[in-house]
């Protein structure tokens, strides 16, 4: 670990957040919601997709046995070779996979039969991949667009949103196709975070970014995790991302390979000689 240059970062790190405590979510409110079922076992996860096994379509199953889940305010990240079937298991958890086997429970409620849709009123938030913004949008009508299932006054939420990426305050009446690959990602998580979600899903945010500009942007994502809201992210930059996880899971065709908290997998030489590049 001599050579590492996030010695130990974590989201348990209090100097990071610049407004620790403040909330961009509503999982306070939620805090007040009667666990209305039982599915769940007690103590879970706040979100967990439970041995999750399916595929696309009539295809054969990309995902065996999957589990992958994350705490409250907690960081939680995937990681694993291409094809290792790390965006299937965001989607199978958002609910745009057909789940042959498992469970996904949210607060301890199953939602393995809701849509994307009915799970995003449910509090979630997912950023795709690829086409995560309305490139020929501007970037105000991004967020706009990521407020459609609300009937309340979102301004407070917009102005919260440009707290966190004062980038965009500034190029609000721009096309967001015009701005750069680190801004697009703001605009995309920025667009998610308009649902005041109580978990966020990002699928590599930090694609095709600089290190700089990945750095920054993790130090985005803790400050929201900070606020509360549970972080279920992939991630390319293994090694970097499982320096600010409190949870991670290394999957390997459609399978878990290896789960632990984040320092515990950086610090397995099994690993990091198989998937940190030693
Ligand atoms: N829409 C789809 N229809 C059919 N098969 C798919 C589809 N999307 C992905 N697959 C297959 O599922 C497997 C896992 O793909 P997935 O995109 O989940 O991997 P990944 O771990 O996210 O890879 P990467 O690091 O390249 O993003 C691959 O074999 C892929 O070909
Ligand atoms: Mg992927």
């Amino acid at each position: 670990m001599t050579n590492d240059p996030y010695p130990s970062r974590g989201n348990k790190d209090a100097s990071i957040g610049k407004n620790p405590g403040q909330p961009i979510g509503n999982s306070a409110e939620m805090q007040k919601t009667p666990h209305v079922d039982t599915a769940g076992k007690p103590g879970e996860p706040f979100l967990i997709g439970d041995t999750m096994s399916g595929g696309y379509g009539k295809g054969p199953d990309i995902l065996h046995d999957c589990t992958i889940a994350v705490n409250e305010g907690e960081i939680a990240v995937i990681v694993g070779p291409n094809g290792a079937g790390k965006s299937t298991a965001m989607k199978a958890v958002f609910g745009m996979l057909d789940v042959r086997q498992g469970a996904v429970r949210l607060n301890g409620r199953d939602i393995t039969k809701l849509t994307p849709q009915a799970r995003v009123a449910e509090g979630m938030a997912f950023v795709p991949q690829t086409s995560n913004i309305f490139t020929s949008m501007t970037v105000e009508e991004n967020l706009e667009m990521g407020a459609f299932l609300r009937r309340d006054d979102i301004q407070k939420t917009i102005e919260q949103v440009y707290e966190l990426f004062p980038i965009l305050r500034e190029k609000r009446n721009q096309a967001a196709g015009e701005l750069s690959g680190g801004q697009r990602q703001q605009v995309a998580v920025g667009r998610a975070l308009m649902t005041q979600p109580k978990v966020l899903m990002l699928d590599e945010p930090t694609a095709g970014v600089s290190p700089i500009v990945m750095d920054e942007l993790f130090d985005r994502i803790i400050e929201v995790a900070r606020t509360g809201i549970s972080i279920l992210m992939v991630e390319q930059n293994a090694r970097q991302a499982l320096a600010i996880a409190d949870k991670g899971y290394v999957l390997v065709q459609g399978r878990n390979r290896f789960t632990d908290t984040g320092a515990a997998l950086l610090a397995d030489p099994e690993v990091r000689k198989s998937f940190l590049g030693g």
